[in-house]
C-alpha cells in the first residue's frame, strides 16, 4: 500500500451519457450502473455523510470484487496497486469512485465500505466500435460492433439504430453470442454524415441506453451520375461539390478529374487535386491539349472546369474521383452536346427542299427525344424523333426560324435555332427568262423592269421577316439545361 496524502482529485463530475438505471432490490445498497467503453463513470457510495461530518476514526474503502483499491480516513488516502492512478479517482466530499476511459474488463462488482455500511454496485460495460474509425467514403457500408460485459449472466440485447436524420436503419444483425453483436449498416451517402444513435435495451437487468456515435461520409454533394446538356459553342461549367468542409473532415485526401469520350475509350486526366487537413484545396492542371479553364472564383471545396466554346467532340463522361487511404469515391457528369446543320446550307429557293439535321453527341435517357419545329409554323412543320434517337433529319421547304429541341419528360431541356433564309426571288425569274431562249431576250429585257419592281417589293418583305426572326432568336437565347438523373 502506498501513501498518497490527502490530495483528492476534484475532477468535475461529467455524467455524460450515464444512466443511473437503479434497481431497488432488497436494500438500496445494491446498485446497477452502465458504463460506456472510452467514457467515464462515477460510482456512488450511497448515503455517506460528507467529509466534514465524518468522525475521526471512520475509514472508507473501495473494493473491486475482493481486491482492495483504496482506503481513506479524514486525513489520509491510501491506494493499492489495483488503483490505476491515471484512470481512477476518489471524488470529495462524498467519496465516489470515478473510473475514466472505461474498458470492457472494468465490468464487475465495486463495493464501498464505511463503518458497518456496504454499498455494492454492479458495473455493466457496453462497448461500441465502428469500422474504419467512423471515416467513410460514400457508398461504403459500415460495420458496427457492440460488446458487453458484466459480473452476472449477459442479457440478450435488443439493438435499434437511427441515422443522422433520426430515421430507423434496418441493420443486418448477427450475434454469435451475447458478448458480441455485429451489425452491417446501410450503404452510406454523403448526407448521412452526422450523429447516429444506437439504442440498446434489455429487460433484466433493465437497460435503456442510447449510445451516440459520429459518422463522417466523405463524398460529393452531386448525385453519382448527372447529365448536362449544352449547345455547341456555348460555354459550359462542370462542378463537383465536395462535402469535406461541411462535415469537418480533418484528414488529407486527394483526387483527380478525368474525361473520356465514351465508355471503353481512353481516359484523359484533366486535373488532379489534394485537400489538406486544414481543408485547403490545391489543383494542378494536367492536360494541355484539352482546352479548358479552372475558374478563379468558385465556391469553396468545389472542383470546377470551364469549357469555353464547347466542341461537339468534347462531350462524354467527366469523372471526378477522390481517394482516401486507398479507397475511392466518384461522381460523373455526362456532357451531351447538341448541334444543328443544313444541307444545302444556303438560302432556300421557292419550291426547293433543304435538309436540316439536329444531332446530340451522347445517348439520351429513356423518355427523351428530339423535335424540329418552325417557329410560328403549322402542325405540319413539327417532326419528332423516336425515343433515344440521337439524330433527327427533316426536309423542309419553308423558310423561317427553325428550332431543334431536346425534350425529356415533356420538358424542353435545350434548344438550338437555325435561320433558313429565303433565296431572292429574282433568281427564279431570271432562270425562267433564260430558259425561254435567246430569241425572246428582247421580251425578257422588257419584262426586267416589272420583275425588278416585284423583286424589290419582295425583298423588303423578306428583310422585315428576317429582322423579326433575328429578334426572336435573340429573345430565345440558347439555353443550357441540366438534368439530374436519379440512380
Ligand atoms: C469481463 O469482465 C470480467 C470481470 O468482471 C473480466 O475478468 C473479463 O476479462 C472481462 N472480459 C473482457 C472481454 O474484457
Ligand atoms: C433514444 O434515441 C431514440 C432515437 O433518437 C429516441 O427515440 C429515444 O427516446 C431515446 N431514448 C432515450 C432513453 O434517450
Ligand atoms: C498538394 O498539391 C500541391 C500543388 O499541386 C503540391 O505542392 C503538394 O505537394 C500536394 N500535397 C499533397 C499532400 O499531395
Ligand atoms: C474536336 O474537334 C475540333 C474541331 O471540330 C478539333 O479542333 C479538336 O482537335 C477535336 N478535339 C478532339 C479531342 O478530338
Ligand atoms: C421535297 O420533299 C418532299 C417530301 O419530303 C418531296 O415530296 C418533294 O419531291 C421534294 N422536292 C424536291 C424538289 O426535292
Ligand atoms: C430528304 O430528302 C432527301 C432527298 O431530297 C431524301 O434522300 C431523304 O430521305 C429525305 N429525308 C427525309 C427525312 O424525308
Ligand atoms: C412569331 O409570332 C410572334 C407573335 O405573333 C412574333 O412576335 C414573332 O416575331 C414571330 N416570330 C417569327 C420568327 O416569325
Amino acid at each position: 500500500m502506498e501513501l498518497c496524502g490527502t490530495a483528492l482529485s476534484c475532477t468535475p463530475a461529467a455524467f455524460l451519457l450515464l444512466h443511473l438505471g437503479l434497481i431497488s432490490t432488497k436494500a438500496h445498497e445494491n446498485e446497477f450502473q452502465i458504463g460506456l467503453a472510452g467514457e467515464e463513470v462515477t460510482l456512488n457510495c450511497m448515503d455517506i455523510i460528507p467529509d466534514s461530518k465524518l468522525t475521526r476514526d471512520t475509514v472508507v474503502s473501495w473494493k473491486y470484487y475482493n481486491t482492495l483499491l483504496c482506503r481513506m480516513d479524514k486525513f489520509s488516502f491510501w491506494k493499492t496497486s489495483a488503483f490505476i492512478a491515471d484512470r481512477f479517482d476518489i471524488k470529495a466530499p462524498h467519496k465516489q469512485l470515478q473510473v475514466r476511459n472505461l474498458k470492457l474488463s472494468d465490468a464487475g462488482i465495486y463495493t464501498c465500505e464505511y463503518g458497518s455500511h456496504k454499498v455494492r454496485t454492479s458495473l455493466h460495460i457496453l462497448k461500441l466500435t465502428l469500422s474504419l474509425d467512423g471515416h467513410f467514403l460514400q457508398n461504403e457500408v459500415p460495420e458496427l460492433i457492440l460488446m458487453q460485459n458484466s459480473s452476472g449472466p449477459l442479457p440478450d440485447l435488443n439493438i435499434i439504430l437511427f441515422d443522422s436524420n433520426n430515421n430507423r436503419v434496418t441493420a443486418e444483425l448477427q450475434n454469435k453470442n451475447r458478448r458480441k453483436y455485429i451489425a452491417s449498416l446501410k450503404k452510406l451517402e454523403a448526407m448521412d454524415s452526422g450523429t447516429w444513435v444506437c439504442q440498446v435495451r434489455s429487460d433484466s437487468p433493465l437497460i435503456n441506453q442510447n449510445i451516440s456515435f459520429a459518422v463522417k461520409v466523405l463524398g460529393f454533394q452531386n448525385p453519382d451520375l448527372e447529365r448536362k446538356y449544352a449547345t455547341v459553342d456555348s460555354t459550359v461549367t462542370l462542378s463537383w461539390h465536395l462535402n469535406s468542409q461541411k462535415i469537418k473532415w480533418k484528414e488529407v485526401f486527394t483526387g483527380q478529374l478525368n474525361w473520356k469520350q465514351q465508355e471503353g475509350a481512353n481516359a484523359h486526366e484533366l486535373l488532379d487535386f489534394n485537400v489538406t487537413a486544414q481543408g485547403q484545396l490545391h489543383e494542378t492542371k494536367k492536360s494541355s491539349s484539352f482546352l479548358f479553364e479552372i475558374p478563379e472564383r468558385k465556391p469553396e471545396s468545389t472542383i470546377e472546369v470551364k469549357l469555353p466554346k464547347v466542341h461537339f467532340n468534347h462531350s462524354g463522361q467527366y469523372q471526378c474521383q477522390l481517394e482516401y487511404q486507398g479507397r475511392y469515391a466518384q461522381s460523373k457528369i455526362e456532357l451531351v452536346v447538341m448541334k444543328v446543320s443544313a444541307n444545302p446550307a444556303g438560302p432556300l429557293s421557292r419550291g426547293a427542299n433543304m435538309t436540316l439535321t439536329c444531332q446530340v453527341s451522347g445517348l439520351l435517357p429513356p423518355g427523351a427525344y428530339l423535335r424540329w419545329e418552325r417557329v410560328n409554323g403549322t402542325e405540319m412543320d413539327i417532326k419528332n424523333s423516336k425515343q433515344q434517337e440521337v439524330k433527327l433529319e427533316v426536309n423542309i421547304s419553308a423558310a423561317g426560324l427553325w428550332s431543334c429541341h431536346l425534350i425529356e419528360d415533356s420538358d424542353r431541356k435545350i434548344s438550338l435555332h437555325y435561320l433558313v433564309e429565303e433565296a431572292p426571288v429574282w433568281i427564279n425569274y431570271v432562270i425562267i427568262g433564260a430558259a425561254v431562249g435567246g430569241s425572246l431576250l428582247a421580251f425578257a429585257l422588257g419584262c426586267l423592269c416589272i420583275i425588278s419592281g416585284i423583286n424589290w417589293q419582295r425583298r423588303r418583305q423578306r428583310a422585315k421577316r428576317m429582322a423579326q426572326a433575328r429578334q426572336h432568336l435573340l429573345e430565345n437565347k440558347t439555353c443550357q439545361c441540366q438534368h439530374r438523373l436519379k440512380k
